[in-house]
């Protein structure tokens, strides 16, 4: 069923209003099946390297909401290296082996055979529910110089050998792909890539409503995204871009029919986002935004997770981002930005939240917080 194709009732500003007794009306948005794997609701997680680890995925897991949750990507190459260095498996498989299923994980490369070798690790060895293949990554070491992630757009025969491939190594776990409209404005190839990719043989095709040379530039092009859908005889198509509140989840499946939606920089600061835009799917009221002193707690809760992991010392350091990513649109956020961004001990830290974590609400709605972190 094509969201089109159903009545919505609520307004913008119903869906965002916190828990009243008007709740919006149900909506009907029916699972995502990427292969076997069943995706209810059909909000995913979006992987974002540098944060979507173990830790972020907990803290989002226990807010609920997400159907899907990605790990960061992770180099093939660097994969293979390590196993043959008889090294640790990477950072960024923390937890992956031991948690909640369903959960995808996603690699880059642009060799057919390495990517195969560690797809077929991850679906074999890890039980992986869904493994990833990214063609959007537009960071320069990832794609001019390892000519691997966007730059692969520009040939899309080459994707469909890579998927094509890694769907053999993999099946029957699903094999997923994620791309970008294009490499540039004048260079938009997407509804080419996705016919190869589905013609490949993956389970699914998530659009990022930018192109390579956008970067984070503009607005995410949900048009371009929706265009793409007529084209699909079978994969489902997940729209990716800007989503920052449960209104503009439901907005994107009305108007532009896709199969699900994923949630990346709004989610940073605002894990509970999947659980407001859950509800709103369902015609639940949706939760509102937890109070100051749950929000803090939540950071807290975060910062535990990260230092059981990695030590005190790394732990503080790597969760200094994280620390200004929740306070990030609240009154006071510039003042405690300014300190945390310096803290170098547990002890520093746990104050400077203690002290300085902000106390006001909202500067603006939750609905229009722009998210910080703009490196892909
Ligand atoms: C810090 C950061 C890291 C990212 N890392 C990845 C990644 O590892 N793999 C990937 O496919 N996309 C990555 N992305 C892109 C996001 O998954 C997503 O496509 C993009 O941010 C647009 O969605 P949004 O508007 O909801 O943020 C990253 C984005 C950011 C901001």
């Amino acid at each position: 069923m094509r969201l089109t194709d159903l009545t919505i009732r609520p307004t913008s500003s119903d869906l965002t209003r916190p828990s009243s007794p008007a709740a919006p009306a149900p909506l009907l948005v029916p699972p995502l099946r990427i292969g076997n794997v069943v995706v209810d609701p059909p909000i995913l997680q979006a992987p974002m390297a540098g944060y979507t680890n173990f830790a972020f995925r907990q803290i989002v897991r226990e807010f609920g909401g997400a159907g899907l949750q990605a790990t960061e990507m992770v180099s093939a190459r660097g994969f293979v290296w390590l196993t043959e260095q008889e090294c640790e498996n990477p950072d960024r498989l923390w937890g992956v082996k031991e948690e909640a299923r369903p959960l995808a994980v996603q690699m880059w490369d642009n060799d057919p055979e390495t990517l195969a070798k560690v797809g077929e690790r991850l679906a074999k060895e890890y039980e992986v529910s869904v493994v990833d293949i990214n063609f959007g990554c537009p960071v320069k070491d990832v794609s001019e110089r390892a000519h691997s992630g966007s730059y692969l757009l520009r040939f899309p025969e080459k994707i469909g050998a890579i998927v094509e491939r890694v769907v053999k190594a993999c099946a029957p776990t699903p094999v997923t792909a994620k791309i970008r409209l294009g490499c540039s404005r004048d260079k938009i190839n997407a509804i080419e890539v996705a016919k190869v990719v589905e013609a490949s043989g993956a389970a699914a095709l998530t659009v990022h409503g930018r192109t390579a040379a956008d970067f984070f530039k503009g607005s995410a092009d949900w048009e371009n995204i929706a265009a793409i859908k007529p084209h699909l005889k079978r994969m489902p198509l997940i729209g990716n871009g800007d989503l920052d509140s449960a209104a503009k989840v439901v907005e994107a499946f009305r108007r532009y029919g896709v199969d699900g939606v994923m949630i990346a920089r709004a989610s940073l600061g605002r894990p509970w986002l999947f659980q407001q835009a859950a509800a709103a799917l369902r015609g639940q009221p949706i939760p509102p935004e937890p109070t100051i002193e749950e929000q803090k707690a939540c950071l807290l809760h975060h910062y535990a997770l990260v230092c059981e992991r990695f030590g005190d010392e790394r732990g503080t350091t790597l969760m200094r981002k994280f620390a200004c990513n929740y306070a990030q649109g609240l009154k006071g956020a510039r003042f405690f930005r300014t300190h945390a961004a310096k803290v170098l001990t547990k002890v520093e830290f746990l104050a400077v939240v203690e002290e300085h974590f902000p106390r006001g609400q909202n500067l603006v709605a939750a609905d229009s917080r722009i998210p910080l972190p703009t490196n892909p």
